[in-house]
């Protein structure tokens, strides 16, 4: 049952090789640009990064973006490109991934239209009109220069998550948790693994009835296209494992999950970070890079899985041993 899983899991494998190839020809890379990247020293939004004329022609290209985006940025159908929501959105991250998720995924009509000209220089307008000063060069268009800047005292208040009013109603587990591991960790690993075989670029060809076997990876094809069904399963992964938390909830043998143990918290947290890694992975259109992502990914199901699931000592009625799953 668990078949794409395991196989996708040896592909991961079979491909290390060639990561660890890539891998040492970076260092080496790396090291002869040395020099070069000595010069890009960090920098803040903040430092004056981009020209007035830059953040002129981006706001022409800007016009692509109102139908959706608000002619004040304030979002309409999209979401705001400017405030407190959106400067915590990407403060985390190097402005390289901003213009990454511009440059592949918008307009979202038109994915990946954008010149990296025409992408930088939106990105400097969106950093104009943010109440970043302008400066004397423009915002480079390279991945190293991109890189070098940050969001570095920029400050917004951290979201928090509503504290639930009084009278909200709690919603208690519905299924076992292999249920949950069955219904979603596992079709969305699956859709993710699948990268390794199938180009998320491809165009896909719908699902009809009756002519085609039903396949996870191919689910939604007609409506979704590759890299949003990608995009999709990451986000399930990452926001479905709090579910693993969720206290009363049962195992398949009747055991209490057991989330009151601190390794069964540190797993759960791993699998989060793995699944939002597979989404950062995603939005950049990068078919290896999601590949490369699955390592983490098929990591943090195993760790756990090795400690709660997998047991040796089978029965003849019971072979791999599901009454002593979920106790350590
Ligand atoms: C057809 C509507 C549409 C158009 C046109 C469009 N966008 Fe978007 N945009 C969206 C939607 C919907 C989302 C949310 C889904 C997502 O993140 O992919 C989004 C998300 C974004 C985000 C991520 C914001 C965040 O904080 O998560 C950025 C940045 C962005 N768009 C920039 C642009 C730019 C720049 C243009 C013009 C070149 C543009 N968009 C054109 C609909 C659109
Ligand atoms: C925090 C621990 C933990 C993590 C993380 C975890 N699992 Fe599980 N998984 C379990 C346990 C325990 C079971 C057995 C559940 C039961 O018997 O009710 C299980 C069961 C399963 C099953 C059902 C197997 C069967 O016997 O039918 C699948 C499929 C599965 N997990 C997939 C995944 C995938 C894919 C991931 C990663 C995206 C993942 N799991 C992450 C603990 C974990």
């Amino acid at each position: 049952m668990t078949t794409l899983f395991l196989g996708a899991r040896r592909g991961a494998a079979a491909r290390l090789l060639p990561t660890i190839a890539v891998a040492l020809s970076l260092i080496i890379y790396v090291a002869s640009l040395t020099v070069v990247l000595d010069a890009q020293q960090p920098r803040s939004v903040k430092d004056g990064i981009y020209t007035d004329a830059q953040a002129g022609r981006g706001q022409q290209i800007y016009q692509a973006c109102a139908p959706c985006h608000a002619a004040s940025l304030q979002g309409g159908l999209g979401p705001p490109l400017t405030g407190e929501s959106f400067i915590r959105n990407w403060s985390e991250y190097p402005l390289w991934d901003l213009a990454t998720k511009i440059g592949k995924t918008m307009p979202q009509t038109r994915p990946g239209s954008l010149t990296p000209q025409q992408t930088a220089d939106v990105v400097a307008y969106l950093i104009k009109v943010g109440g970043f000063p302008a400066g004397q060069s423009e915002l480079g268009v390279t991945q190293a220069e991109m890189s070098s800047v940050g969001w570095t005292g920029v400050s917004t208040p951290p979201a928090r998550a509503a504290a639930p009013a009084a009278g909200t109603p709690a919603f208690p587990p519905v299924g076992t948790l292999a249920q949950v591991m069955r219904g979603i960790l596992f079709p969305s690993s699956n859709i993710i693994f699948n990268a390794q075989g199938q180009d998320p670029s491809a165009e896909k060809t719908p699902y009809t009835s009756g002519t085609t076997a039903f396949s996870w990876a191919d689910w939604g094809a007609g409506i979704y296209s590759g890299w949003e069904m990608i995009d999709f399963a990451a986000i399930s992964i990452s926001e479905a494992a709090p579910l693993l938390l969720t206290p009363g909830r049962r195992c398949e043998n009747g055991r209490s999950v057991p989330v009151e143990r601190q390794d069964w918290n540190t797993f759960t947290r791993d699998m989060v970070s793995a699944g939002r890694a597979a989404y950062r992975a995603s939005q950049t259109r990068n078919r290896d890079a999601v590949i490369e992502s699955t390592n983490q990914l098929a990591s943090s199901c195993e760790n756990c899985h090795m400690v709660y699931r997998d047991k040796p000592g089978g029965t003849q009625t019971d072979p791999s041993n599901k009454a002593a799953r979920c106790v350590p």
